[in-house]
């Protein structure tokens, strides 16, 4: 079976990592892959949002299976044009993806099916949003550019000011381009953040195991907001009954109603959760593999991940159950130092080969390139690697992982110290 995994992160890494452990005989193609990728699979130079080039790449080499995995190509139709050319895909479609493509969508969404999420108000005019902050009294308080902005469209302001200083940088400075020509002001929940991420075809939903993120750059959660610095799995406070309530009130009630309004939704779907006093609330979502929690859970996944692609493509995810594993994994990314602003490339990364001595410790790479002139990988990302551990608790995957931090290095590398604690582990 020829597959295509379309990406360049430490997700796709972790998910052909996943891929190759099917029964099934498989050929891996990943485009445009990365370094470490280009060790199980081979890296095609196609630009993860030239649709043209991929669909062509994809007739020209009669592949069997797309899995379309980042935001942007999901958003633009990546799925429509293959499947337009009857090529089998993973991802939703356009008019579902946009869920995560449009902000004021997934608002009115979750309004018009009663799913629990924040107030708030939409606006595609920088007078009337200026107007609405400052009759505002109550802060901090969330402002959401609606389209897709690396992860960083979200701003939670702490008073009147650095609302009004926000609505300009984003409406009429456009700092986030087109994605800010509308916004969302909401309400500020607080609360405990778990993701749960679910495979779905659009009927059925099964969830995968929980996840826990680590957004802000540096320790304590402060600092700016990144791709995602380190994550746990499972979250430890997502109990049966609290999966149970989030199943009634918000998968379930997201699957049919994505259904009824004709937007029939297959792929992954992330809930970006708060637990809140009054119960559990959507932050976001996403259509597709959250990064990093896809590296904490897809090892925790009991069984074959291309068996239940398949089952999804083929409509028959009833038939299969979800297991998972017993035990935890914890994943703490290094980055480039300057990273998330501005940061140097091609630095060499050493002890990659120490690490991978370390039983269930896997290195997933990110921004790495692999360098023939000195046969070492080098850095050419912000979020360069992801290593993860796998153990029966929590606290001894979180030993492990930073473990393999300490062995590797590269110049002006940065991580959190802190990954995992806020979920208790020592
Ligand atoms: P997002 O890019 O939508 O994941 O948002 C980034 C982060 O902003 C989330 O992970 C939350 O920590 C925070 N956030 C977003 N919306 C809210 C909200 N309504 N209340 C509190 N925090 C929020
Ligand atoms: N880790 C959150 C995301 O993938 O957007």
């Amino acid at each position: 079976m020829k597959i295509l995994v379309i990406g360049s992160g430490g997700r796709e890494h972790a998910i052909i990592k996943k891929l190759k452990e099917s029964k099934q005989e498989t050929e891996i193609f990943a485009a445009p892959g990365n370094g470490g990728i280009g060790e199980i699979a081979q890296c095609i130079n196609i630009s993860a949002t030239d649709i043209d080039k991929m669909v062509t790449f994809a007739t020209d080499n009669h592949i069997d299976l797309v899995i379309v995995t980042p935001d942007d190509p999901l958003v633009q139709g990546m799925v429509d044009a293959l499947e337009s050319k009857g090529i089998k895909s993973f991802g939703p479609r356009s008019i579902a993806a946009v869920l995560e493509g449009s902000k004021s969508f997934a608002k009115s969404f979750m309004k018009r099916h009663f799913i629990p999420t924040a107030d708030y108000e939409d606006f595609t005019s920088y007078a009337d949003a200026k107007e609405y902050i400052e009759q505002q009294t109550k802060y901090p308080i969330v402002i959401k550019a609606d389209g897709l902005a690396l992860g960083k469209g979200v701003i939670i302001a702490q008073n009147k000011d650095e609302a009004l200083s926000c609505i300009k940088s984003i409406m009429l400075n456009h700092c986030f381009g087109k994605s800010g020509n509308q916004i969302i002001i909401e309400e500020f929940l607080e609360g405990t953040e778990i993701s749960v991420m679910a495979i779905t075809d659009g009927k059925i939903i099964r969830t995968l195991t929980s996840a826990m993120d680590h957004k802000r750059i540096s320790d304590n959660d402060l600092g700016l907001n990144t791709g995602g610095m380190g994550a746990i799995a499972p979250h430890p406070l997502y109990t049966k009954a609290l999966a149970k309530e989030c199943n009634e009130k918000i998968f379930k009630p997201t699957i049919k109603g994505m259904l009824e309004e004709d937007r029939l939704f297959k792929g992954i779907l992330y809930f970006g959760l708060m637990i809140t006093k009054s119960g559990p609330y959507v932050i976001e979502y996403n259509c597709r593999f959250g990064d990093p929690e896809t590296q904490v859970v897809l090892p925790l996944l009991d069984g074959d991940l291309l068996g239940l692609i398949m089952a999804v493509c083929d409509g028959n995810l009833d038939k299969v159950e979800v297991k998972q594993k017993p035990g935890s994994t914890a994943c703490v990314i290094m980055a480039s130092g300057g990273y998330p602003v501005k940061y140097q490339k091609s630095y060499p990364i050493d002890g990659l080969d120490q690490a991978k001595l370390i039983s269930d410790l896997t290195v997933y790479h990110a921004g790495t390139t692999y360098d023939k002139n000195i046969s070492k990988f080098i850095t050419s990302g912000g979020r360069v690697l992801g290593v993860t551990a796998y153990a029966n608790t929590l606290d001894e995957a979180i030993k492990k992982a930073y473990q393999g931090v300490h062995l590797i290095s590269f110049k002006d590398a940065i991580y959190r110290n802190d990954i995992g604690k806020k979920a208790g582990a020592k």
